[in-house]
Formats: C-alpha cells, structure tokens, sequence
C-alpha cells in the first residue's frame, strides 16, 4: 500500500467518524433535501424579504444555495455543526461565487435569530422543541417559519403541504408573532 493510499483511508475514515460523531451529537444526520422539498419551501414564501433567510442546519448546502442562486439580491445564512458537510457547503458557495451567502460553523441555539426575516428548517422532533423554546424566550419580532417533515410543536402552521415523493414530505410553514399567542 502506497503512501497516498494510506492518507486516502485514514482522511476517509476521519470525515465518516466526524459525521456519526456530529449526527450523533446533534440528533440528525447531513441528510440533504431533495430538489422537490428545496422548491416547496423556497415557494412558501414570499421572497425577496429585507432581511436575511437563515438555514438552520444548512448541511451540504442544498437548501441554502438554492436560495442564494435563486435571489441573488437577497441575504442568506446558514449555520451548521458538522464540520466536514460545513467545509464542503463553504467549498461550493467559493465555486458559484454566491457573495450573498454566509456559511456559519456555529449551532443555531446559539445564535442570534432575531436578525432573519425567515427560518428554514429541516430538523428532527427534539430539534423542533429546541427551536420552539429559543423562540418563546428570545424572539420578539416577527418571523416565518418553514419546516420540511417536521411541525412546529404547539404552533398552528398557517400552511401545510405534502409533496408527491416517496416519503410523503410534509412541509410547514408559521407565521411567528410574538406578541400574539398562536398556542
Ligand atoms: C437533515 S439536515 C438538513 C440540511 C439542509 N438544511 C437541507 O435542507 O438540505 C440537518 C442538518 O442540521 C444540522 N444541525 C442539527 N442541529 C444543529 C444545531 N443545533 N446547529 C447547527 N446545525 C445543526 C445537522 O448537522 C444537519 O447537517
């Protein structure tokens, strides 16, 4: 076995530790969306918005990029735990020169998301309590919310569609208003 050979195994096993280490850290794996989920949940709202769209969790990038090719006048963020499929999104933002874009390694708990006219989400249900918690304690403007598979727990969405795919993709979209209780 040559040299190069030996580094090909050890970086392949490094990056397969490193994303069973984070699913198992964070509670989802870097699944991606598929085009039909990313199309679905760009056509819930209404875009441009004048603030930024953040994708919590923004994986290999797919939703995100999506968006930031799509409007290229508009502000996107995305935040994300898993350092390899964050290297790789980070990667193809460079390649398609997407300048409106902002690729965050950082957990989204942990993050200021006042600043966002509109959340997307593709998470997991502890996930999706997490999220309902940060937003009761710190969100006090209004915001939407667009989810793929997962609801809201204890919010109305205000629109919900299933896709026509194998798995029957639920998407979600709440109009957060603080100060009206949507409970
Ligand atoms: C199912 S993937 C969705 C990826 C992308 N949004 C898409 O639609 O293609 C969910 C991602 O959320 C990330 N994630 C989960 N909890 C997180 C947290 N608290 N902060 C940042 N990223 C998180 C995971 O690492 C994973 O990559």
């Amino acid at each position: 076995m040559t040299l190069l050979e030996i580094l090909a195994i050890v970086l392949t096993l490094v990056v397969a530790f490193s994303i069973v280490y984070s699913t198992l850290k964070t509670g989802i794996s870097p699944m991606m969306s598929s085009n039909k989920a990313c199309q679905a949940m760009i056509d819930m709202v209404q875009l441009p918005q004048d603030k930024p769209l953040i994708d919590l969790g923004s994986g290999w990038g797919t939703l995100v990029i999506a968006v930031a090719k799509k409007y290229p006048h508009q502000q996107v963020i995305g935040y994300e735990l898993s350092w390899f499929p964050w290297i790789v999104s980070v990667a193809r933002k460079y390649f398609l020169g997407l300048d409106n874009l902002t690729l965050y390694r950082k957990d989204f708990t942990k993050a200021d998301l006042s600043s966002g006219s509109v959340l997307f989400c593709y998470l997991f249900p502890q996930g999706m309590v997490a999220l309902h918690e940060k937003l009761e304690a710190e969100l006090s403007c209004e915001t939407y919310i667009v989810s793929s598979t997962f609801a809201l727990p204890k919010t109305k969405p205000t629109k919900t569609i299933k896709l026509n795919d194998i798995y029957q993709t639920h998407i979600y979209k709440y109009h957060w208003q603080p100060t009206q209780d949507l409970n």
